[in-house]
């Protein structure tokens, strides 16, 4: 089999797919790893490295698509909607494609796909089960996200993370209130905790209050009935509009007592919801910092846009989209170990298996045979069940 990467095209994007020491499992398998020259460059790993590794460097980009069986990308067509088109046409029925491809949203690109007969599984569907943990790679990107919102938000406070007791008097500690604490908002507790902040943190899952706790961070109890909150994957699930209201109530008196927010609170194929209010912000001292990791889903903030910085009533809003890319070398360490392991999990007998019977299979495979095969992203586009389609 001839595996395929290519230098990723969305703008800002550092990462890459596989790094050179994940070759040598493929090459001893007998498999055949073609790399754009400049793949890895950006995020520290030189092409030289690659061909050490035994991989091959590829003249262009186009020999790279038409060569490989299966190409890896950071992200695919959909989750770069504008320069991931130039790809389309060296794309060939048959050929497998795993990537990010926010396959929920983008019903262009998916149906591009499909139209071009090639397999693809989207690494954002794979599902959280014990099994696929090692694939998982929106919780390894989540764990880098949570990290960096903490440190970008450390370097726009007017005032230091720990307490200090100097010669020239006492400074308090910074207080961080992080919403939602899932992957990304667990990692930010760990990370401010370690920069000696007083960390209090919120989830509407119940179960998480002792992982909060664990960390050193205080559980913020709200009165809040959020008894049914968690879905079998273990994914919070939507509220209805005026739990938020009662939410962002209970909140505001937290909100205003903190210099830094971090809001991570997503429900996996919907819009984010909001959970701070322009007034809440109002009630913020002057210099206090709100950083909305999903900003991309529409935000946790109701003043935040994606990819900006928004100054109101003095305090810092800001809205970062891809932070896993401002840390190349470990995002793409980590996007390279869950991509190689579900490439490994998927090829059987020298073939990437795309039959439905294996759950981690179904759950991601959105593509295949020239027609989209995924049951939740075909309903997100409005069309008829799978089977049906298929009959
Ligand atoms: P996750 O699903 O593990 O965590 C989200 C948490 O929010 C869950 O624990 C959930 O229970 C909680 N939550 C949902 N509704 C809530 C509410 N109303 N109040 C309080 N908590 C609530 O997701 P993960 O993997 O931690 O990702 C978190 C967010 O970070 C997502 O929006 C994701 O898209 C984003 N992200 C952003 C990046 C960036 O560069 N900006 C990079 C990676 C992830």
């Amino acid at each position: 089999m001839k595996i395929g990467v290519p230098k990723e095209t969305f703008p800002g994007e550092h990462r890459v797919a596989i790094v050179p020491s994940a070759l040598p499992l493929f090459i001893k398998a007998g498999h055949e790893v073609i790399v754009e020259s400049g793949a890895g460059t950006a995020a520290g790993f030189p092409d030289g490295e690659y061909t050490a590794k035994g991989g091959r460097i590829a003249g262009s980009r186009t020999e790279v698509f038409a060569e490989g069986d299966v190409i890896l990308q950071v992200r695919g067509l959909g989750a770069n909607p504008d320069a991931g088109r130039s790809d389309l046409s060296h794309m060939k029925p048959g050929q497998s494609l795993i990537a990010l491809l926010e396959p929920l949203t983008a019903k262009d690109e998916m149906n591009a796909l499909a139209g071009r007969g090639v397999s693809a599984f989207s690494m954002e569907l794979m599902p959280r089960m014990t099994r696929a943990q090692s694939m998982d790679s929106l919780s390894s990107m989540a764990t880098i996200a949570g990290y960096k919102a903490v440190l970008i938000a450390a370097v726009e406070l007017p005032r230091m993370f720990p307490m200090m007791m100097t010669a020239a008097g006492t400074l308090a500690p910074a207080h961080v209130f992080v919403v939602g604490a899932g992957v990304a908002g667990l990692q930010a507790i760990a990370s401010a905790r370690r920069m000696g902040a007083k960390v209090e943190a919120y989830d509407v899952r119940p179960a998480v209050k002792d992982q909060i706790q664990s960390l050193g961070a205080k559980f913020v109890e709200l009165p809040l009935d959020a008894a049914d909150a968690e879905d079998k994957g273990g994914y919070a699930k939507a509220q209805d509009e005026s739990f938020y209201r009662r939410q962002r109530e209970m909140m505001t008196k937290v909100v205003a007592g903190s210099d830094v927010v971090i809001t991570t609170a997503a429900v996996p194929g919907k819009k984010a919801p909001v959970l701070i209010t322009a007034d809440m912000v109002k009630g913020m001292q002057p210099g206090s910092v709100v950083v909305d990791l999903a900003a991309e889903r529409g935000g946790n903030c109701e003043l935040t846009k994606a990819g900006e910085r928004v100054v109101a009533h003095g305090v810092t809003i800001l809205g970062p989209t891809n932070l896993p890319s401002t840390v190349p070398y470990h995002a793409s360490q980590m996007y390279s170990k869950n991509i190689t392991t579900f490439l490994t999990h998927l090829v059987k007998d020298g073939k990437i298996q795309t039959g439905a019977d294996d759950e981690i299979v179904r759950e991601t495979l959105v593509t295949c045979g020239g027609q989209i095969v995924h049951a939740r992203v075909r309903e997100a586009f409005g069309l008829e069940p799978a089977a049906a389609a298929r009959a």
